[in-house]
């Protein structure tokens, strides 16, 4: 898919704000840094369209743009930043909770984990909570520029082993660089296999 337009629509601070379900949803989730903002703007070739931040915790909102007037791509806040207070950490989760189970034209839920960590407790938490209410989701690993073949090998056979676990199948997974401009296609060619709304 080649993508000629991408226009940014609105902010909201929850689920009933978002603009009306008019068009399949796609939404980007993870922790605070993770590289959302940068993979959006990455995948729509429009730099400063999502707004990044070295400063965790830069998206707040539900941030809702549009591409070829066709779909909605959503820019979610990231979940577990630690320097937030706790009540406010718990305002955005419940938040996001209430987005994903109810939003009817969300299609899937891209949740983007850094190549240069092993799995964390609160993005497995996430992915199990996603598998249990059976919303469709695929992972994203972000940053590999930042990672050898062999670190990222690494921490990708980890993941695999945590998911295991609990999961037969795994999710469809990408590798993604904002940086080198790595994964666009796939992330694209996917999304498009999957828009019919
Ligand atoms: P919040 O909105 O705060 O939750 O963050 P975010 O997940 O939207 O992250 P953002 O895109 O703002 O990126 C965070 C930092 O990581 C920025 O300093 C980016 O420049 C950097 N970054 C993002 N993607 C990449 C990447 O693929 N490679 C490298 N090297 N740096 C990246
Ligand atoms: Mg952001």
């Amino acid at each position: 898919m080649s993508i000629h337009s991408a226009d940014f629509i609105k902010s909201s601070p929850k689920i009933e704000e978002c603009p009306e379900p008019d068009f399949p949803e796609y939404a980007f989730i993870g922790r605070s840094n993770v590289g959302k903002s940068s993979l959006i703007n990455m995948l729509t070739n429009k730099k400063g369209l999502a707004k990044t931040s070295s400063t965790p915790g830069k998206t707040q909102l539900i941030n809702h743009f549009l591409i070829n007037n066709s779909w909605y791509l959503a820019d979610l806040p990231g979940y577990g930043y630690a320097k937030v207070s706790k009540k406010t950490r718990e305002i955005f989760s419940k938040m996001i909770e209430k987005y994903i189970l109810n939003r009817k034209n969300l299609v899937n839920v891209f949740i983007l984990v850094d190549a240069r960590h092993l799995p964390l407790e609160n993005d497995l938490e996430f992915i199990n909570w996603l598998g249990e209410k059976e919303i469709p989701f695929s992972l994203v690993f972000t940053k590999i520029d930042k990672v050898s073949q062999r670190e990222f090998a690494f921490n990708f056979k980890k993941y695999m082993q945590e998911l295991r676990k609990t999961w037969e199948e795994v999710p469809t997974i990408f590798k993604t660089s904002a940086e080198k401009k790595i994964g666009q296609e796939e992330i694209l060619s996917f999304i498009e296999d999957t828009n019919k709304y």
